[in-house]
């Protein structure tokens, strides 16, 4: 018996295909296949019975394909992760399939190592999704919005985002939802290093029955503590969403995490200003070339008509040292707000983080940048960070975390 094995059901209208794939994993104790099924129809009725932590579905299956089926199954049955398998050249039918809730895909044919590869890996996300659900929903809860925000694009927007929220969790225990509200091309995963089955844009799509449970199923776990709503995987998807939409799920988030960090796109859309008059915070992320400085200064005249109270806005420099002939003085006078929080330049780490999809709070916890964005997170918090012996304590607490 395999009891802590890895329960698999196997759908594909042809017999002989599925005792292949069946074999292929005889002697990997870390699997069991618990059932077949021939059509699509059984596969739902067998899912529901044996309740499988993984699903392998052919894509192509007479009467109800595969992507109907898996259609079907990610709502009525959301524990089980779907691995679709396809032939060569159906590509358009395989992004079909992702986004109808697949969370990952096998070309025909594949070898035992690939399959069992692939296996882990959806397992060990909805894994990751459950730890943050168990914490999830609770109607008393009330967590922090944080929008990261600027009117300029490339001024550390989604650097800041992803390293604050993890130095966040780290620091305080909590649990930390990002929103990547970038919807055009947001790229939030892509500094985590990780591959989103699902997005706000297949969010959207359930709105009307939106709970936690809705929200955990679009989730993806960058660890125990934090999760990620990711960013359409397409520009033109990010009409789908509208800021209705965002009220509504930041909103239900709030009963699930302590802090949600929301990552903005740099202009003032109905959606950006959906995020924006439900946040508690806004960072208004500045640089110190005059381009930046002038639209961040329109940017805090805009905030202010629109009756923001002041202690909701904090400017953060970022790049601080690359001052290119100007004092911070002179900046924060010209835009008649202090700077709540500066980071340092530090192309080599911040750079080579993004690159391996490692944030540098994690990679590079000496640096300046690293820093900074934990006396930025103390800020958020609410802590003060001045006290030498209250950063010792989170360096080596956050150290015991991810070694
Ligand atoms: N403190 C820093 N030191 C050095 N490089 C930085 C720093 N902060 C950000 N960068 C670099 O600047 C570039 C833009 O950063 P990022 O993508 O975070 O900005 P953004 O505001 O999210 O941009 P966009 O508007 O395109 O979404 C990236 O190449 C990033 O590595
Ligand atoms: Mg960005």
């Amino acid at each position: 018996m395999k009891n802590d094995a890895i329960k698999v059901l196997i759908v594909d209208d042809v017999a002989d295909i599925r005792e292949n794939i069946s074999k292929l994993m005889e002697f990997h104790s870390e699997v069991q296949i618990i059932g077949q099924a021939g059509s699509a129809a059984e596969a739902i009725a067998k899912t529901k019975e044996l309740q499988p932590d993984v699903i392998l579905m052919d894509i192509n299956m007479p009467v109800m394909d595969g992507i109907s089926a898996t259609e079907i199954l990610a709502v009525e049955a959301p524990q089980s992760s779907i691995i679709i398998m396809s032939v060569q050249g159906e590509q358009e039918y395989l992004r079909r399939a992702m986004i109808a809730g697949a969370k990952n895909y096998l070309v025909k044919p594949f070898t035992g190592d690939e399959l069992l590869q692939a296996i882990k890996q959806v397992y060990g996300l909805a894994q990751k999704r459950i730890t943050i659900a168990q914490t999830a929903s609770n109607p008393l809860k009330q967590g922090k919005v944080v929008a990261v925000f600027s009117t300029k694009g490339g001024v550390g927007k989604t650097t800041i985002t992803s390293n604050l929220a993890v130095a966040l969790a780290a620091q305080t225990g909590a649990k930390v939802g990002i929103v990547d509200a970038d919807l055009q091309f947001g790229d939030v995963a892509l500094f985590l290093n990780i591959a989103p089955r699902s997005t706000i844009a297949d969010l959207v799509r359930e709105v009307d029955h939106m709970d936690a449970a809705l929200i955990e199923n679009h989730l993806s776990g960058f660890n125990d503590s934090v999760g990620v709503l990711a960013a359409p995987l397409r520009p033109e998807h990010a009409e789908l969403i509208n800021g209705a939409h965002l009220t509504a799920i930041l909103g239900m988030m709030r009963t699930m995490f302590d802090y949600i960090i929301v990552d903005t796109a740099p202009s003032f859309t109905d959606a950006m200003l959906s995020v924006l008059d439900a946040a508690d915070q806004i960072l208004v992320i500045s640089s110190m070339d005059l381009p930046t400085i002038k639209n961040v200064k329109l940017c805090l005249e805009i905030m202010e008509s629109l009756e923001y109270n002041r202690d909701k806005i904090k400017v953060v420099l970022n790049r601080a040292d690359s001052l290119g002939g100007m004092e911070p003085r002179e900046v924060q006078e010209s835009l008649r707000y202090p700077f709540a929080s500066t980071l340092p330049s530090d192309g080599k780490t911040v750079v080579h983080s993004v690159n391996r999809g490692v944030p540098f709070v994690i990679s590079n916890p000496e640096t300046g940048v690293t820093k900074g964005i934990f006396a930025l997170a103390a800020i958020i918090a609410g802590v003060d960070e001045k006290k030498p012996a209250a950063e010792r304590s989170v360096m080596s607490k956050f150290k015991r975390l991810f070694g």
